[in-house]
């Protein structure tokens, strides 16, 4: 039973690069054994995350997730079964906001801002995953 999770959150202010790049090595460590892939999308601010896997799986690391302190205001944006997924390929892959997403950024919402808080789920998947195609993911 697969099953896919998007969340959007908002970072701690004082959150720093490197303990953005210590949350996506840990995921990356974690999320193959669980079985578990997908994509955070951030701007330093807001993290988009998109999470599939196994249900138990998903659940289990969704909620370790919303726990966490180095972020606040965790809002479930999106949950489905699935027949596949769609990010096989990453156990956890990085898209990071520059100039070039901003036009993605537009084509689904009001302004180039990266804002899950002001779009429906179904705006944030599909964002998601232009994104995936379009931008640099590392
Ligand atoms: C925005 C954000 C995204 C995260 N994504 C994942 C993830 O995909 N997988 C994961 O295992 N932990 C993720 N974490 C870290 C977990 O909250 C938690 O710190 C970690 O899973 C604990 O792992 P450990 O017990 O191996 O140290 C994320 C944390 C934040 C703040």
């Amino acid at each position: 039973m697969l099953v896919r999770l998007v969340y959007a959150s908002r970072a701690k202010a004082t959150l720093t690069p490197a303990q953005f790049e210590d949350i996506l090595a840990v995921s990356r460590r974690n999320n193959p054994a669980n079985g578990i892939t997908g994509v955070l999308c951030t701007n330093t601010f807001i993290f988009l995350q998109m999470l599939e896997g196994g249900r138990k799986e998903v659940s289990e690391t969704y909620n370790r997730i919303a726990r966490d302190p180095r972020h606040h205001d965790v809002q479930l944006l999106h949950f489905e079964e699935i027949m596949a997924r769609k990010f096989a390929d990453w156990s956890m892959g990085k898209v990071s906001f520059d100039r070039l997403n901003m036009a993605v950024l537009l084509k689904h919402s009001a302004k180039a801002v990266l804002d899950p808080y002001a779009v429906s789920g179904a705006v944030s998947v599909a964002l998601i995953e232009e994104l995936m195609q379009t931008a640099a993911v590392s």
